[in-house]
Formats: C-alpha cells, sequence, structure tokens
C-alpha cells in the first residue's frame, strides 16, 4: 500500500497550474458514445477514475488512445455492446453516466446499482425517473437495471433534488429523443454546462446549462467532436485551501475564479486574503477565524470541499460550524483529523469545530477521495511528521498531488 509521508510547518509558497476537471471529464467520455467516429477531449487529468471510465468503455467495443499529455481520442465506432458488468459499476460509481447515452445510442442499456460508497448509500432513482419521463421502460431486479425504449420522446422532467448525474443523463439521453424535454430542478454546476457545450459541438440542441431550467430539442443523430475540459474547481480550492491553512502564498493557475465564488468569499470572511485574476487566484494567508458554513448545490459551497475546509478550521481562532447538506455520512475524516490533535464534535450532518492552537503530525488513514485531500492539508499544517495510508483514494481525483505541493515548497514524498 502506498503511503504519504508528510513533514509539516513548511509554508507553501509558488505557482500550480489545475488540471482539467475530473467531474466535467467522466461525462464527456461517456457523451462521446451517443455518436460513431473519433472524438477528441483535450485536457483531460491523468487520473485513476479516467482510466477506469476509459476501461469500461474499451471493454464496450471504443477505442481510446492517448495523444501528448493530456488529450484523450475515443473512436466509439465499434461500441457495439450496452451491458456495464457488475465488478465494474462497483469500483466506479460514475459509471452510472453510461445509462443515459448507451440508452440514447442503442435504445437499451443493462447494468447493475452501483451500491454505497464511503460517504454513504448513493441512490439513483432520480436518473431512472428521469429516464423514464422520456420513455424508458425501466426494470429493475435481482440488483440490476434494465432500460428499454423503442421510441424516446421529449417530455418535462422535475428533478426533486438538482443531482449533477441525473441532469446529465437526462441531458444526454434527451439530446437524441424525439421533440423538447425540459428539466427543472436541473442542477447548475459548471460541469453540467460543460457538457451542454459538448453536446451542442456534436449537434445536439440544448439550452438553459447553469441554470434550474434546461431545455433540450432532440436531434436525429449526433456527430463526434473535439472539446477543451474546463478546468478542475475542486482541484483549485483544495491547492488554494492548502496555501491558507500552511499560512503561505500560493498562485493557482489556469481557474476559472467565478466558479470558486462561494470556496473564496468563505475564506474571505475568515480573513484569509484572496486576489482573483483573469484566470487566477492569489492566496495569502496569516491566521483565520472560525466561520460557520452548509455545502450546496452550486453556486452554493461544494461539498467536495467539505472536507478540506474542516481541515484548515481546525487550526482557526474560535469555534466553526460545518453542515453537510449534500451527502448523509460524509464526516469520516473526522476522527483522523482527530488523531492529529483537532477538536470536532459530530451531532449528526452538522460538525462543531473548536480551533486549536496546532496540530500534531500522526499516522492515519484514508477513507475517500476528498478525506484524503483533507487528511494531506492536515499534515502540511501540523507539527512533526504524517503517515498517510490508503493514498489511491487520493489518486482518484488529484493527478501527482506530492509533485505538485513538492514544487510549492512542501515536504511531502510517496513511499512503496
Ligand atoms: C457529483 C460529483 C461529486 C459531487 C456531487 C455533489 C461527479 C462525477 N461527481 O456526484 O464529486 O460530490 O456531484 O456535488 O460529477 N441522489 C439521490 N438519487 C439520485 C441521485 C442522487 O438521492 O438518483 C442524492 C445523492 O445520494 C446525494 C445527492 O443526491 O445525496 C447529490 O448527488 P448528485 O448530485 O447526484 O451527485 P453525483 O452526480 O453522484
Amino acid at each position: 500500500m502506498e503511503q504519504f509521508i508528510v513533514k509539516g510547518e513548511v509554508q507553501l509558497n509558488g505557482n500550480v497550474k489545475i488540471n482539467g476537471a475530473k467531474n466535467a471529464t467522466l461525462p464527456l467520455m461517456a457523451a462521446t458514445l451517443l455518436s460513431s467516429g473519433i472524438s477528441v477531449l483535450h485536457g483531460v487529468p491523468n487520473l485513476r477514475d479516467i482510466v477506469m471510465m476509459q476501461d469500461i468503455m474499451t471493454l464496450l467495443g471504443a477505442k481510446i488512445s492517448h495523444e501528448g499529455n493530456d488529450t484523450l481520442v475515443i473512436d466509439t465506432t465499434g461500441v457495439s455492446k450496452a451491458e456495464i458488468p457488475e465488478h465494474l459499476m462497483r469500483e466506479m460509481r460514475a459509471s452510472v453516466f453510461l445509462m443515459g447515452p448507451l440508452l440514447g445510442r442503442f435504445r437499451k442499456v443493462r447494468l447493475s446499482y452501483p451500491g454505497g460508497c464511503a460517504i454513504g448509500p448513493r441512490p439513483i432513482d432520480l436518473h431512472i425517473k428521469a429516464l423514464e419521463r422520456i420513455g424508458a421502460l425501466v426494470c429493475d431486479k435481482f440488483g440490476y437495471i434494465q432500460a428499454e425504449a423503442t421510441e424516446l420522446t421529449g417530455g418535462e422532467i422535475y428533478l426533486d433534488f438538482p443531482s449533477v448525474g441525473a441532469t446529465e443523463n437526462a441531458m444526454m439521453a434527451a439530446a437524441v429523443a424525439e421533440g423538447v424535454t425540459i428539466i427543472r430542478n436541473a442542477a447548475r454546476e459548471p460541469e453540467v454546462l460543460d457538457l451542454e457545450c459538448f453536446l451542442n459541438k456534436m449537434g445536439a440542441k440544448i439550452l438553459g446549462a447553469g441554470s434550474d431550467t434546461i431545455r433540450v430539442t432532440g436531434v436525429k443523430r449526433l456527430n463526434p467532436a473535439e472539446h477543451t475540459v474546463i478546468p478542475d474547481r475542486i482541484e483549485a480550492g483544495t491547492f488554494i485551501l492548502a496555501g491558507a491553512i500552511t499560512g503561505g502564498d500560493v498562485i493557482v493557475e489556469n481557474v476559472i475564479p467565478e466558479h470558486l465564488s462561494a470556496v473564496t468569499d468563505k475564506l474571505r470572511e475568515v480573513g484569509v486574503k484572496i486576489i482573483n485574476g483573469v484566470n487566477s487566484i492569489r492566496v495569502r494567508a496569516g491566521g483565520f477565524r472560525g466561520v460557520d458554513i452548509k455545502t450546496l448545490p452550486y453556486p452554493g459551497f461544494p461539498t467536495d470541499l467539505q472536507a478540506p475546509l474542516l481541515a484548515m478550521l481546525t487550526l482557526a481562532k474560535g469555534t466553526s460550524i460545518i453542515t453537510e447538506t449534500i451527502f448523509e455520512n460524509r464526516f469520516k475524516h473526522v476522527d483522523e483529523l482527530s488523531r492529529m490533535g483537532a477538536k470536532i464534535k459530530v451531532e449528526g450532518r452538522t460538525a462543531i469545530i473548536r480551533g486549536v492552537s496546532k496540530l500534531t503530525g500522526a499516522t492515519v488513514a484514508v477513507h475517500d477521495l476528498r478525506a484524503g485531500a483533507a487528511m494531506v492539508l492536515a499534515a502540511l499544517a501540523a507539527e512533526g511528521t504524517s503517515e498517510i495510508e490508503n493514498v489511491f483514494h487520493i489518486d482518484r481525483g488529484y493527478e501527482s498531488l506530492e509533485t505538485r505541493l513538492q514544487s510549492l515548497g512542501g515536504d511531502i514524498v510517496r513511499v512503496y
């Protein structure tokens, strides 16, 4: 098992370039299946989740190759299967994104339930309801879901919750349905807008992504397209918080500052200096105060930065309260942070954090991707050395995290 060894109390200083967004790339890869031919995606990060998606699509018959550092060339001509084996569904929940495009292209798809994950149960009822609203017949037996549609026809979809994945699946299937589909209470995340942009390059007629109502006018067929993925706002936020927790001076480059407004506004509120450039954000921190915050769908504070922010607030002056409204069980990092000297009490979906003057290095385990980022941040600021176990979770969503932190002066190495 690979580990990170981190020597703490080192200020991070310098510039770091942010990669393309994992959460935009996964649905974009899935969307290429709606056409037959060669699509090209630029700015694709080199991550475990992306490799897994690549493996699943290859199994379906796609031919995928890399050009240069970050370009994926996806040939979907030979895709003939619309069935995803159970073990792959279990390994990566994001394979649920394949449901909409495979249904759209083959009018039939079979997959197993993705199952729960470290941050709590993650049902797909909203995905299923959305596809049913545009004509899919969904049969759900023995842990398998089979969706079929002799015809997909536009319809009105109201999502009970603005689920990112359900919005994206609905957009992809509706893009090739007959007639107009309206998706209400849609997720407004930037990754949804990036998907709209790519689908429209493929020939789709979609309007409204980024707002809570999306209008999709179905077309007969889509063509392959070329696209550059938007920057990863969660990766950017993680480096910004790393700069802040170490009291450093860090410039994150290749970001869209507007995508991080909820994060930078909160940081300003606690006393961290933030300077927005056109495509960059500079963070300079001395001390910072406690704050109350709730995670919310975009444009609210992202749940994916809750754990890294919580790590930072363990060292704030005063008390902070974080309420997690998106996922049921997303405070597993709390026990590990407590081993480093943090004072945190969890009551249901709320964590009460009493700021301490220092954290102490410890051996800690990572249970999920963003909790892993939180442990790294805490270790960078802690006195002494930390050993962080289960680094593979971190590799799912951060490319070469340790080398990029080293370039900012961080004392972190990977041991095998
Ligand atoms: C996406 C992101 C993930 C992020 C999350 C919330 C990707 C690959 N992942 O995940 O990093 O944390 O958005 O911003 O883009 N829900 C249901 N039924 C459903 C679907 C969702 O009850 O059918 C619930 C989930 O359990 C969760 C909430 O809705 O509590 C939000 O989930 P959703 O927005 O769908 O997240 P994902 O698309 O899975």
